[in-house]
């Protein structure tokens, strides 16, 4: 096996973890998570076997989109600390074999943004062409709004100019003129600050919104006929200035679209896109004990360089969007797991985190992170998710997965000593809550999810078929199953995994595979030999899980 080449392409199969400084732990007491608190807990990462921590927005913010409203694209919000606390948080991920990726927020800015200011307060100012005008009355963009809850138009009337701005977001969030070199300039220095920094890349925002020119004036798009050369410009400032920097590219589109994203069979756009059309397939799959929607999904994947890679999520900061299941398939979703009012959001989403969704269950729950680190791709992992955390649904809609993580079951469950009042959001309630579910408990039992996260991960990593490999699905009678094959190089490893309640015996007949093979459990004690014919049946109980890999007798492979 080509084990070298792993540390080269590290995304292919990296353990990513998502968090926002700001509700992960607060070290000095103000009620606000902070870099040096972050500082405290690389080690926890570390122990759970993180190679890529992912920093949601921590810049000057107005706070209308939870950070994703940007006042300044080069500064740190005082409130979770300076450059310095930064720049100490990167050393250590980085001594502890982390790297760091931050979330690059450039389709728009925060109306309070000093551009925008500037911008809204003249036609002859010099940020005007920044951003996105139109002189006549907009027609109704009602259908094309991101948050129809909140907004009923993508454009904005100013009163001062009487011209109108383009925001697909909130109305205080106005879209950068991307049609505007100056713009594109700026955007590469934003890139080249931080990579100098010391990131290695971007998690990229809402990229198809990014790179859309609808709305522009005509003048303008044709200084810009191409946004995906401008997309390969962006890939290759990162390869200039980091050498193996990733572009990890937030895209939910169809499959088709989403290969464009990559630069076709080139990869040479997004290094790493999403797979949000698998994750949802994933959830109607659970819905219905039936793998057929995942497979569906997953052999519909376009062809990919090589080199590029599928990011793979049970859950992420948003809403758990279901807006490209057809309407009768995310009712199916919405009834099995979310059916109240208030755990819906958008229309299209659900509020809820993985485990309140499965009632708890803890078979289930570890079976669906079993199927989810073994599918091909690299996961990516929310904080919180590695202890099992619920959502608390009494914050406003996407709010409800964002709350304080859980260290400990004491007051505010250690992420803060300050008042509960004073905290970025309420903490968990009832079964979920810090009192049953936190880190510090976890780390001490070996039965508890954590631990089972960890081996999840450790496994991962030294199974490089699952991020590298061909992904076969393997014939057998139980629709609720699916068994599946990855092979890279010599190595191959197959995988088990019961959507359904009921224990299952599945018949497997492994290709090229004789009495000279053997299939050894990894993630419990267990040997199994194959028949001549490659041959085998093997057990699973309801909401069961397995790993195996395919050991020939003369293999050298540590198992
Ligand atoms: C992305 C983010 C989301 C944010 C939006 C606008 O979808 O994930 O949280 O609201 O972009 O920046």
């Amino acid at each position: 096996m080509r084990i070298t080449d792993t540390a080269d392409l590290w995304w292919k199969n990296a353990v990513v973890y998502c968090l926002d400084v700001e509700t992960y732990l607060d070290w000095d007491g103000d009620g606000c998570g902070d870099f040096a608190g972050l500082a405290q807990r690389i080690d926890h990462l570390a122990d759970l076997g993180v190679t890529c921590l992912w920093l949601m927005p921590f810049y000057p913010t107005a706070e209308r989109d939870d950070g994703y409203d940007i006042t300044d694209f080069y500064g740190v919000d005082p409130r979770l600390g300076t450059h310095g606390d930064l720049v100490e948080v990167i050393r250590t991920a980085k001594d502890r074999g982390m790297r760091v990726i931050v979330d690059l927020v450039v389709n728009h800015t925060s109306a309070k943004h000093p551009w925008f200011r500037s911008a809204r307060s003249s036609k002859d100012s010099p940020y005007r062409d920044w951003y996105v005008w139109r002189a006549d009355p907009p027609p109704d963009t009602s259908a094309e709004v991101v948050f129809p809850d909140q907004e009923d138009s993508i454009w904005q009337l100013e009163e001062k100019t009487g011209e109108w701005y383009l925001h697909k977001f909130y109305k205080e969030q106005p879209d950068l003129n991307v049609a505007n070199p100056a713009v594109r300039d700026e955007i590469a220095k934003v890139m080249g600050f931080w990579l100098q920094l010391g990131i290695d890349g971007f998690r990229v925002d809402a990229v198809p919104f990014l790179l859309e020119t609808s709305g522009i004036p005509e003048e303008e798009t044709e200084r810009f006929p191409d946004p995906h050369e401008y997309l390969r410009a962006l890939r290759s400032l990162v390869d200039r200035r980091a050498g193996d920097g990733v572009l990890l590219g937030e895209v939910n589109l169809p499959h088709d679209q989403q290969q464009q994203f990559f630069g076709g069979t080139d990869g040479d756009e997004l290094t790493m896109q999403f797979d949000f059309i698998a994750m949802q397939a994933m959830y109607l799959s659970l819905a219905r004990c039936d793998v057929a929607p995942l497979v569906d999904a997953l052999t519909s994947r376009p062809a990919t360089n090589p080199d590029n890679q599928w990011g793979m999520f049970v859950r992420n900061h948003d809403e758990l969007t279901l807006d490209k299941l057809s309407e009768d398939e995310r009712a199916e979703v919405f009834a099995a797991f979310g059916p109240d009012p208030d755990m819906q959001v958008y229309d299209r989403g659900l509020t809820r985190r993985l485990p309140p969704m499965l009632a708890g269950d803890p078979r289930r729950v570890r079976m669906v992170y079993s199927l989810m680190f073994s599918l091909p791709g690299t996961p990516v992992l929310f904080y919180g998710e590695e202890i099992g955390m619920g959502e608390n649904l009494a914050a406003e809609g996407r709010l409800a997965v964002r709350t304080p993580m859980q260290w400990t079951s004491g007051r505010n469950g250690g992420f803060s000593t300050a008042a509960p009042s004073k905290l970025p959001g309420p903490v968990v309630e009832g079964g979920f809550s810090p009192e049953f579910v936190n880190v510090a408990d976890q780390r001490r039992d070996p039965d508890s999810l954590l631990s089972f996260m960890k081996l999840l991960v450790r496994r991962y990593r030294e199974s490089p078929e699952l991020g590298w490999g061909t992904f076969e699905v393997l014939g057998q009678p139980h629709p609720q199953v699916l068994a599946h094959l990855s092979t890279w190089d010599d190595g191959t490893l197959v995988a088990l995994h019961n959507l359904g309640a009921e224990p299952r015996t599945v018949p497997l007949v492994l290709p090229d595979c004789g009495s000279t093979h053997r299939l050894e459990d990894l993630l419990e004690p267990g040997s199994t030999p194959l028949a001549d014919d490659g041959s085998v049946e093997l057990t699973l109980d309801g909401y069961g899980y397995r790993w195996l890999r395919v050991v020939a007798e003369d293999s050298r492979r540590l198992v």
